[in-house]
């Protein structure tokens, strides 16, 4: 992804406008979807399964703690972008829990990973601060805008799924491009504390890395695929390799630590154009 800085998205940041669309999606979730739904590669289709394990719990997560700081905010546009962000991921929650239920009857326990994210969820919620958990919620927003960004939007990958997966995961990395800096915006105009900012960051990352790591190995075990070495050998040079699809999203990894971040300096606005109007039937 080129980190391109477009002045007309920090224009709109500056105002506090934001483009959101809710939509309300039903998806096609057939028994006849190949078990390895994702480039018939058991690798890449069980790291997208085990995200999606998290995403219920996690999403709820982002919710509560922006509309925490909702009152506070005096930007009419983006108290109505908060609106939007919490329409998007209310639908995330519930369709990747259909997603989930979907895959549990597959054999995969994505209900474990399910349950260790929200009992995660509830701890940070008891013992974080308001702040601290608005904070992670920016942290792992950007990780989100970074994977749709550089990963699924662009290039081809959506058209290596199958067709029913790929119309889902492709409005997933729509509205999390769409509403990639609401949380940022809200965190701005209230706690703006750079330290917790990046030392939050440093601890997604450390979390964000190690969960998806063990919940992938459990997810690959269930298909007696985790100590295979040619299924390692071509997934870490697919993903670090050169030029490697993770490889390729540091630079946009490593802004969010400039002091002058904000989201909308990377711009994706092609590729968002582009999928918006080849899966989800939109205009750009
Ligand atoms: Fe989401
Ligand atoms: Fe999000």
């Amino acid at each position: 992804m080129t980190a391109a800085l477009d002045t007309r998205a920090v224009q709109r940041a500056a105002l506090g406008q934001h483009d959101l669309k809710v939509r309300h999606m039903k998806f096609d979730l057939s028994d006849d979807i190949p078990e390895y739904w994702y480039d018939n590669d058991p690798f890449k289709t069980l790291l997208l399964s085990a995200m999606s394990g998290g995403f219920p719990e996690g999403e709820r997560f982002f919710i509560d703690s922006v509309r925490h700081f909702r009152d506070r905010l005096t930007d009419p546009a983006l108290k109505e972008a908060v609106r939007a962000f919490i329409g998007q991921e209310g639908h995330h929650s519930r369709e990747h829990g259909l997603l989930n239920d979907f895959l549990v009857r597959r054999g995969l326990p994505i209900d474990v990973i399910d349950r260790n994210v929200g009992a995660f969820m509830r701890f940070m919620k008891k013992r974080f601060s308001p702040e601290r958990q608005l904070a992670h919620t920016v942290a792992v927003e950007h990780f989100t805008a970074i994977l749709a960004e550089g990963f699924l939007l662009p290039g081809s990958e959506l058209e290596k799924m199958d067709p029913r997966m790929a119309k889902l995961w492709a409005w997933h990395a729509v509205e999390e491009a769409e509403h990639k800096a609401v949380a940022f915006d809200v965190y701005k105009q209230t706690v703006d504390d750079e330290w917790l900012r990046l030392s939050e960051m440093a601890m997604v990352t450390v979390l964000f890395l190690g969960f998806t790591a063990v919940d992938l190995v459990r997810l690959l075990q269930t298909r007696g695929l985790a100590s295979s070495p040619r299924l390692w050998l071509k997934a870490v040079n697919e993903m670090w390799g050169v030029p490697g699809h993770f490889r390729k999203l540091i630079p946009s990894y490593l802004a969010f630590y400039r002091r002058d971040f904000h989201p909308d300096q990377i711009d994706a606005s092609a590729a968002l154009a582009r999928v918006k109007a080849r899966y989800l039937g939109d205009q750009a």
